[in-house]
């Protein structure tokens, strides 16, 4: 195959982003998530530790804070949390990918590094993405830097096929390499297929893992992975479920559930549940590290919700990476271990100065601040306690509804999610504020909600109203700002 258009194009792309980064307006900026450096970025792609560092690769448009023909962005790390910019990798340039190098995933094999991802082809008039032809296709690079397009590797059987994509790929103990990903069967019911390869450019079908269930005519970007226990973990983002009580609020929603695999077949012992409760969480993708941790990050926005308005030149980030664990048939994700290298100074508040009764007081007005505190609800008589953020954002518990719930206030995005929570036990909450997001790990990442705010006032506040609450063993630290300059 011809590079030359592909080195053309990437090269163009990484010459725009060198000229215009500096116009980027940084007033809701993430300072220690990963963002563009400019335009816009939605799925984590390619997340790996290959050839001695970690990768996160991402759905990106480097020329406008917009989707747009996607490209695919790229970072690496030694500690998953200090990130460097590295050169664009994919750009749309072949007859089979012309409308985008959609999501995918990335393994090292003989010392190289692989990309396998959906070429995207629009049949119809260009901007209509819901009739495409799409394949899975296959890049590789020797120095993990640069990549060279390999060709079509995996077609849809009848052209009558339009959502075909997001491959995940995994190597097994004997060698032999399985993909999964989404797609949309001739009786527009969503399916997850399997297929399996000895040497990444042949593929065959071997099952079909997940059926449509509640309705979802898609599964975006699904990822299926072994736990301890012998479990699996199918984590997808359904399309076209409606909501159920607390559940399922978001326009799409990221869910994963437990189960058994024989090769063949997943048997799932557990329903579909939520993975996060917040606005802006979707497209999860996870690898494992050298040491044996299971880590899954996320793209920190949502389709269909408010974005930030692209006059700032930057939209989307990636969630903090999350380890996960499986206890006692549930999936907790907590903050990597790694992310406490962030902490620059820690301060304890005493007692009498966490306990408040109908008032509203300041804490801190640094934009990257890590908070932890817990609460017993039967404790405490206000109707409503938590934090602020600024005039954006009210994280509480809610005496009437028993929720805890995350309110978002700023115009034209007011909206609020809420959780559940048992009221005769004490919670723990670790909550990650970055400027314009907040992530909030509850039980120790039994449950998460992650959101995002758009004021610019980042004054966090405590509050109960109407009533007594304490916030026990409260302890703010003040964050680092890794990426803030980068
Ligand atoms: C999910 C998704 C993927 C697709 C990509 C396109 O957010 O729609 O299914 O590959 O984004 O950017």
């Amino acid at each position: 195959m011809d590079q030359s258009r592909h080195q053309e194009l990437v090269a163009k792309a990484n010459q725009f982003i060198e000229a215009h980064h500096n116009e980027v307006n940084k007033q809701s900026y993430p300072h220690y998530h990963l963002a563009p450096r400019y335009g816009w970025i939605n799925d984590p792609n390619g997340f790996c530790y290959a050839l001695g560092k970690y990768h996160i690769f991402y759905q990106f448009y480097p020329y406008d804070a917009k989707w747009g023909p996607m490209h695919w962005g790229h970072a690496t790390s030694t500690d998953l949390i200090h990130w460097q910019h590295e050169l664009v990798a994919l750009a749309p340039s072949e007859d089979y990918d012309r409308d985008g190098c959609f999501s995918g995933s990335a393994i090292e094999h003989d010392g190289k590094l692989y990309l396998i991802y959906t070429g995207h082809k629009v049949l119809v008039e260009a901007g209509d993405d819901s009739i495409a032809r799409e394949v899975q296709a296959l890049a590789v690079s020797t120095d993990g830097v640069h990549f060279e397009k390999l060709g079509v590797v995996i077609e849809p059987e009848d052209e009558g096929i339009h959502n075909f994509r997001d491959p995940k790929v995994w190597k097994d103990e004997t060698g032999l390499f399985h993909v999964v990903f989404g797609a949309t069967n001739l009786k527009h019911e969503g399916e997850i297929r399997q297929y399996t390869s000895h040497d990444l450019m042949h593929w065959e079908l071997v099952s079909v893992i997940k059926e449509m269930e509640d309705n979802a005519f898609m599964y975006e970007c699904p990822d299926f992975f072994e736990v301890n226990d012998h479990k699996w973990v199918l984590a997808t983002s359904p399309m076209g479920q409606a909501p159920v009580g607390y559940n399922r609020q978001n326009p799409s929603v990221n869910s994963w559930q437990s189960g058994s695999f024989d090769g063949k077949s997943f048997t799932p012992d557990t329903k579909l549940y939520e993975v996060d409760h917040g606005h802006d969480f979707y497209a999860t993708q996870s690898t494992s590290t050298p040491d044996g941790r299971r880590i899954v990050l996320a793209w920190m926005n949502m389709w269909k919700l408010p974005f930030l308005n692209y006059s700032h030149h930057w939209c989307g980030a990636l969630t903090l990476p999350r380890e996960i664990t499986y206890k006692n048939g549930h999936l907790y994700q907590a903050p990597v271990k790694e992310a406490q290298s962030l902490r620059l100074s820690e301060h304890h508040v005493d007692a009498a100065d966490s306990t408040l009764k109908s008032t509203f007081k300041t804490l801190t007005s640094n934009a990257a601040t890590e908070l932890q505190f817990s609460f017993k609800p039967d404790e405490n008589s206000a109707e409503q306690y938590g934090i602020a953020i600024g005039n954006s954002i009210r994280l509480f518990v809610d005496r009437q509804t028993k929720t805890l719930t995350l309110f978002r206030l700023d115009l034209n995005a007011t909206s609020y999610r809420a959780l559940p929570i048992a009221w005769d036990q004490e919670h723990k909450l670790q909550i990650f504020i970055d400027n314009s997001s907040i992530e909030v790990f509850i039980d120790d990442g039994h449950d998460t909600m992650t959101s995002n705010f758009f004021g610019t006032d980042h004054t966090v506040s405590l509050y109960a109203t109407n009533g007594q609450a304490e916030f026990k063993g409260l302890t703010v630290y003040d964050l680092e700002r890794p990426l803030f300059g980068a």
